[in-house]
């Protein structure tokens, strides 16, 4: 199984702060049958240009690997924070997760307006990136399904956090979602290991208690074989 979302990588961000913190994530993952790791630090173009992001994340991936036993798989990628003229960064492509098309993208938490809209779905009509929107729950409070419905048209897929199953006023909610294959990916979003650790066997325990083990297994071999798809070649 992918954890599509984790702030894994030791002192880039406000996720793990230590190479030591980074294993004991990537331990917790590996005993919840996590098989492949996407590391998703911050990344936010008024603070830093890509080059030097890739840069930094890259030397930090590397302090990690050298100590790593036998751990989950890390592919590198960014939380690429949305802004109307994202579209026009340049090297915007080399946010993607490494041999992928895919790219995580963290949107506005407010409702979209037509621009912003028009401007993700631009992105995704190039055909050069295949964007997923970054812990879908937080936004739909503030979104009209017209426009999730719309983005999904244009063939941009969603990542949950597992939080969105285990609170028990989302779950309902969660569980339609994945019903009606609004949900792609599965991530933990986690950033330590003790208020926001490493949480999807507790999700993955959910679906399989409401949806049934078959169901469950489905989801995750659904999400391996997408992730596969969008691999560069
Ligand atoms: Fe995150």
């Amino acid at each position: 199984m992918i954890d599509f979302h984790a702030h894994i990588l030791p002192r880039i961000d406000d996720g793990s702060q230590s190479v030591e913190e980074s294993i004991a994530m990537l331990e917790s993952m590996k005993a919840q049958g996590i098989k492949k790791v996407i590391a998703t630090p911050h990344f936010l173009a008024n603070h830093e240009s890509v080059s030097s992001f890739v840069e930094r994340r890259n030397a930090s991936l590397e302090r990690l690997r050298e100590t790593m036993p036998d751990l989950p798989e890390i592919a590198p990628g960014a939380e690429v924070k949305y802004y109307d003229g994202i579209s026009h960064l340049p090297d915007l492509k080399k946010l993607r997760i490494e041999n992928s098309k895919l790219l995580l993208l963290e949107m506005p938490f407010s409702a979209w307006s037509e621009y912003t809209v028009k401007e993700v779905a631009d992105i995704a009509g190039r055909g050069k990136i295949t964007l997923v929107l970054a812990h879908i729950e937080r936004y739909l409070p503030m979104q009209s399904s017209a426009v999730l419905y719309r983005l999904l048209e244009h063939g941009v897929l969603f990542q949950s956090n597992a939080s969105f199953f285990l609170s028990c006023f989302t779950r309902h909610k969660a569980l339609r979602m994945l019903k009606n294959h609004q949900i792609h990916f599965l991530g933990s979003d986690a950033h330590n290991m003790t208020d926001r650790a490493p949480n999807t066997a507790k999700a993955v325990a959910i679906i399989q208690k409401k949806c049934g083990e078959a169901f469950a297994d489905d989801f995750i071999t659904y999400g391996n074989e997408l992730f596969l798809q969008h691999t560069l070649t």
